[in-house]
């Protein structure tokens, strides 16, 4: 047999050594044959990726770089950035969290994170965000260098971050908008409307200037009158929770909720604290509120619920609030601006006031299993 072929035996001919020579000999051909391809195959990927690659000491001394690298960061050659360490092109506060995400992954013996972002300075300073695939070089289990994929992502985040920028804007406008509203309604509106009203109470108490059919008549239309300012008032109330700054998030999501219930009585609906409540600045109290707003008028629009539950959870260093219904759910969208595409604003905007305060939103729901909408602030 071949395998037996070095061992020394006496018994093999000379011509049958021969040929397990020429058979060893073809073996070897075919192997050098294949590394040859296996090795142009690698490196086309390396070359020819649309990909930067960069092959890094652990130190962070760059020891290869392929030619989307050279282009991409603007540099003449890879000789260039052979040699440079990687902390010339990261910005400090890249270059910082990189080597602290390095501990971890030497210290964990693998990458369990895939994308991470950095942000580049090209040669010529100009900053660029990439989204970097790194992953471990080992030889004989001992880790030895760093492979990182990467790709620029610049454009993408700019385009994230006008898209974020305006719908603050949009956030902010529409705050200002309803307050100038509400103040409209109350100063203008409502004012005229009482001022008529004690007009008409004056004609009435003077009932010897005409007949009492017009006096009935003009009963009818101070009625009509109160009910008109009545209606005006919870909509100026609903525009501005004017009460909030007096009285703070948890009377004023008790009323919220009251209100609710007292509109939607096939709704049974409940209000929940845990923690002792305190007091949070005033726009993340607002921004809490036009999201329990907002989530609950989506349970009236659209959930045909049974049940609805608004909970605030105040630990000391973070406020949860949670709205949760057992109605008819949906498929969340796995965009975020799914929904805003096609004009509706409710979840983005909410999604919007939390990010806005550095806060964290999520959707659960399943088309028959409810939905439950949780805000978390960082207090
Ligand atoms: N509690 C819920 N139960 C069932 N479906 C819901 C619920 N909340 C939201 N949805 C679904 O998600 C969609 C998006 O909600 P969103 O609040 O963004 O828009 P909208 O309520 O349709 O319109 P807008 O809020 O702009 O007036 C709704 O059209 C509805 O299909
Ligand atoms: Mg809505």
């Amino acid at each position: 047999m071949r395998t037996n072929f070095f061992k020394p035996n006496r018994r093999i001919s000379k011509k049958r050594a021969l040929v397990e020579i020429f058979h060893l000999q073809k073996e070897l051909q075919r192997k050098s044959k294949l590394l040859t391809t296996t090795k142009a195959l690698y490196s086309s990927i390396f070359t020819q990726t649309n990909y930067v690659i960069f092959i890094r000491t652990l130190e962070g001394m760059i020891l290869a770089v392929n030619q989307r690298a050279v282009d991409l960061f603007g540099y003449n050659t890879a000789e260039e950035l052979v040699g440079l360490h990687v902390s010339r092109l990261l910005s400090p506060k890249s270059f910082e969290s990189l080597m602290k995400e390095q501990q971890k992954w030497l210290r964990d013996r693998c990458i369990k994170q895939c994308y991470y972002e950095y942000e580049i300075f090209r040669k010529n300073g100009e900053k660029m965000i990439t989204e970097s695939a790194p992953s471990l070089i080992k030889k004989n289990e001992q880790i030895i260098g760093i492979m990182t994929t990467a790709r620029d992502i610049t454009e993408q985040r700019q385009r994230q971050e006008n898209m974020q920028f305006y719908l603050a804007e949009i956030t902010r406008a529409q705050e200002g908008e309803r307050k100038y509203i509400a103040r409209e309604l109350h100063d203008t509106f409502l004012q005229e409307l009482t001022t008529i009203s004690l007009k008409i109470d004056m004609l009435i108490g003077n009932r010897e200037f005409a007949p009492e059919k017009i006096f009935s008549q003009l009963e009818q239309l101070q009625s009509n009158i109160n009910n008109t300012a009545k209606k005006a008032r919870f909509f100026a109330q609903e525009l501005r929770p004017g009460d909030l700054d007096q009285l703070g998030l948890t009377p004023i999501l008790v009323n919220l909720t009251n209100k609710f219930h007292n509109e939607e009585k096939e709704i049974n609906t409940r209000f929940e604290t845990t923690g002792s409540s305190y007091r949070l600045p005033p726009e993340i109290e607002l921004a809490l509120f036009r999201i329990a707003q907002e989530a609950l008028r989506n349970v009236r629009k659209h959930a045909m619920a049974t049940e609805v539950l608004v909970k605030v959870e105040f630990a000391p260093d973070k406020v949860n609030l949670t709205i949760a219904d057992n109605g008819r759910g949906f498929k969340v969208p796995e965009v975020a601006g799914g929904f805003a595409s096609k004009g509706k604003l409710g979840l983005i905007g909410m999604q919007e006031r939390a990010r806005l305060l550095g806060g964290t939103f999520s959707i659960k729901s399943q088309p028959g299993k409810g939905t439950e909408i949780t805000v978390g602030i960082k207090t």
